[in-house]
């Protein structure tokens, strides 16, 4: 079921599907609650699924000049106040799992457990902060060119012939965002700071799952920056880019099961 609340003046969409323990997901940055579709039908059996369109994404509203991810932690913290949850494994897929680690920082007592879905727990580099100031005023100018261009980006090279259809899914759904909320997101992202320290004291467990072909996050970087790592599992699936859900779906679809399940016990059928 689809639903909607008010939060801070403004509508936050999600949906609420299956029975059972919380699993709440969190796409990443131009995606919405329907990336989680697989998901959904895979786990809502046994599980019980909240998918929540962030600030400025899908059928949410954008609030002004930036999405912080504190703010975005809130959205969701408001979804799990109005459905009455005290607890759940957060699943955040890129820029969702930056809210995740903000949510995480901030309302610790909320969770079972933690997964970073092709994500990362580091601030911006100073360049990376240069390229979201160009990026932001390339939406300003022509938000759908930016959406189309951008897309495609985030899968393997060798994936984006494969995933073309999957890819214009995608950019048709993103094309309907508002340049204001792509670029609330922009500057949030951009704002947002290091929480390598929020993952390596979790009182939680963490999951850190990342593809071996991911175009945008530094593969190699990342296995060793998870070395010191010791509260976190960490899975890098071989044929995974950065859209694992699309790209390599049943793997890392079996990484968070497995977690999940770790946490939550297995279903029992
Ligand atoms: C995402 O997929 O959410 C973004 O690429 C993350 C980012 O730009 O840092």
């Amino acid at each position: 079921m689809v639903k909607n609340i008010t939060f801070r003046n403004g509508k936050i969409r999600y949906s609420d599907r299956g029975n059972g323990r919380v699993v709440l997901l969190l796409h990443g940055f131009l995606e919405s609650i329907e990336m989680w579709q697989y998901f959904n039908r895979k786990l809502e059996g046994y599980r019980r699924l909240i998918c929540v369109d962030l600030p400025g994404h899908g059928g949410s509203d954008s609030y002004g000049y930036e999405h912080t991810m504190e703010f975005m932690a809130e959205a969701v913290k408001a979804v799990l106040n109005t459905e009455q949850i005290r607890k759940c494994i957060i699943v955040g897929h890129s820029m969702g799992g930056y809210v995740a680690l903000a949510f995480g920082e901030k309302y610790p007592d909320y969770l079972h457990g933690l997964v970073l879905y092709y994500s990362h727990p580091f601030a911006d580099s100073l360049a990376k902060k240069k390229d979201r100031d160009r990026a932001a005023l390339l939406v300003s100018q022509n938000v759908q060119g930016f959406v189309r261009a951008s897309i495609p980006m985030l899968f393997a090279e060798k994936y984006r012939t494969r995933y073309k259809r999957n890819i214009q899914t995608l950019i048709r759904r993103a094309e309907k965002m508002s340049a204001q909320g792509v670029a609330d997101a922009l500057r949030g992202m951009k704002k947002r700071k290091d929480r390598e320290i929020v993952m390596h004291f979790a009182p939680y467990p963490v999951m850190w799952v990342l593809g071996a072909l991911d175009p945008i996050i530094n593969i190699e970087e990342m296995e060793l920056a998870s070395q010191t790592c010791t509260n976190c599992i960490v899975k890098v699936l071989p044929q995974s880019g950065h859209m694992g859900f699309i790209e390599d779906k049943q793997q890392s679809l079996a990484a968070v099961r497995w977690f999940v399940n770790k946490i939550y016990g297995a279903p029992v059928r």
